[in-house]
């Protein structure tokens, strides 16, 4: 244990956050009244832990939706809006939910606009969403036509840390989060760094740096207005259109985000603000979590265009990609898609030869 509870001060909102096991930590949480308090999880959850009891014991009845990206969609939205209105939900009452970045983003988001907002707590299960998607307040789901699309600000009134969660969680999940984890090193590598390179890294070390970091880039900007909180999105101009250019089904986002800031460094250097060893400096991270650091060429380049053109950080038709000259020396780098694919394919040729 590294700290008990943690108050993140947001300009519109504090946040606590508790390192705790679940079970003591709704004990705390609790101590707030509510009208009527409802969970929602996964089925794999369920029948992983002991949730059941966990709520049975406090007479919260528990709300199970199934896994995967799908459930980020405008079905299960309204869905859950008739589950919440069936369970007599009003402006007093909690939800609290465990799960990864998926259940966190839905919920998050319908939290914010039911009965015009009712609080929630977050119990992040995965790696990345422990120390990324449940961290600044951004939720939101998919449309047919576009990842995000529908979202808001609004921060969970308590998140709890509860690291018994990732004991079964699959390595490739654990990866998926370490790729966040190293993107924070990179932007601010103050201890984080040193602790990521150790053979056996302390994973409570990591969550409890990773949260300081992103809450740090979030409280100077946070509605996305100044460009600093834009920096956290290192690795996601080409992660972002990598997994919509292989429908979500192939890479993990962590993945995703491992190929995107490898290419960050490469871009970076192909520009001339960094040299090559930062480049494979940068690599030897990512592949040291067993994430993939080199272009998927089966995919033409060309074929990302229009992702790439899409990204939400594009001001106007400039694509604002995020590169580096050192580790804490980030910035973005105002570009557009022929400098990208140049670089890309200069990227490609680099690797193989
Ligand atoms: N809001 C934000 O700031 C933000 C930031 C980054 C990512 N995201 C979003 O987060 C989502 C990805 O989140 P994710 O990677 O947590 O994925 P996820 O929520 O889909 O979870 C990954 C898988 O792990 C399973 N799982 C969860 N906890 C488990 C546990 N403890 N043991 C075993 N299995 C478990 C889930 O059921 C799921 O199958 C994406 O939709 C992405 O857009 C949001």
């Amino acid at each position: 244990m590294i700290f008990m509870i943690k108050i993140l001060n947001f300009s519109s909102d504090d946040v606590k956050v508790y390192f705790k096991s679940l079970d003591e930590a709704l004990d705390k949480i609790l101590e707030d009244e509510y009208s009527k308090i409802l969970a929602v999880t996964h089925p794999v959850l369920l029948n992983i832990y002991d949730l059941k009891d966990i709520f049975k014991k406090r007479n919260i009845d528990i709300v199970v939706l199934p896994e995967g990206e799908k459930t980020k969609s405008l079905t299960k939205f309204i869905e859950l809006s008739k589950i919440f209105f069936e369970h007599s939900l009003d402006r007093y009452s909690h939800v609290i939910v465990l799960g990864g970045g998926v259940l966190g983003d839905l919920c998050g988001f319908l939290c914010s606009v039911y009965m015009r907002g009712i609080s929630f707590s977050l119990v992040p299960t995965t790696l990345l969403s422990m120390v990324d998607s449940s961290i600044g307040g951004k939720n939101g789901i998919d449309l047919d036509f576009g990842k995000n699309l529908l979202g808001s600000f609004y921060h969970p009134k308590n998140i709890v840390i509860d690291l018994n969660f990732l004991k079964s969680l699959p390595e490739r999940e654990i990866s998926s989060g370490m790729a966040e984890v190293i993107k924070y090193a990179i932007l601010d590598d103050s201890f984080i760094l040193d602790e990521i390179k150790k053979e056996k890294p302390d994973i409570g070390k990591l969550v409890e740096l990773s949260i300081d970091i992103k809450s740090k880039y979030v409280k100077e900007d946070e509605r996305e207005k100044t460009g600093k909180r834009a920096l956290l999105n290192l690795g996601h101009t080409l992660g972002h259109a990598i997994e919509a250019r292989t429908l979500y089904s192939r890479f993990t986002h962590g993945e995703a985000v491992s190929i995107g800031t490898c290419f960050a460094a490469f871009f970076s250097y192909c520009l001339g603000y960094a040299n090559i060893e930062l480049y494979k400096e940068v690599k030897s991270l990512f592949y040291k979590y067993n994430l993939p650091t080199l272009y998927p060429i089966d995919l033409d380049v060309e074929s990302l265009r229009k992702y790439i053109l899409k990204d939400k950080k594009n001001i106007s038709s400039k694509i604002r990609f995020v590169i580096f000259k050192d580790f804490s020396d980030v910035f973005i780098y105002p570009t557009d898609f022929s400098q990208i694919k140049n670089c890309l394919l200069k990227w490609i040729e680099y690797e193989k030869s």
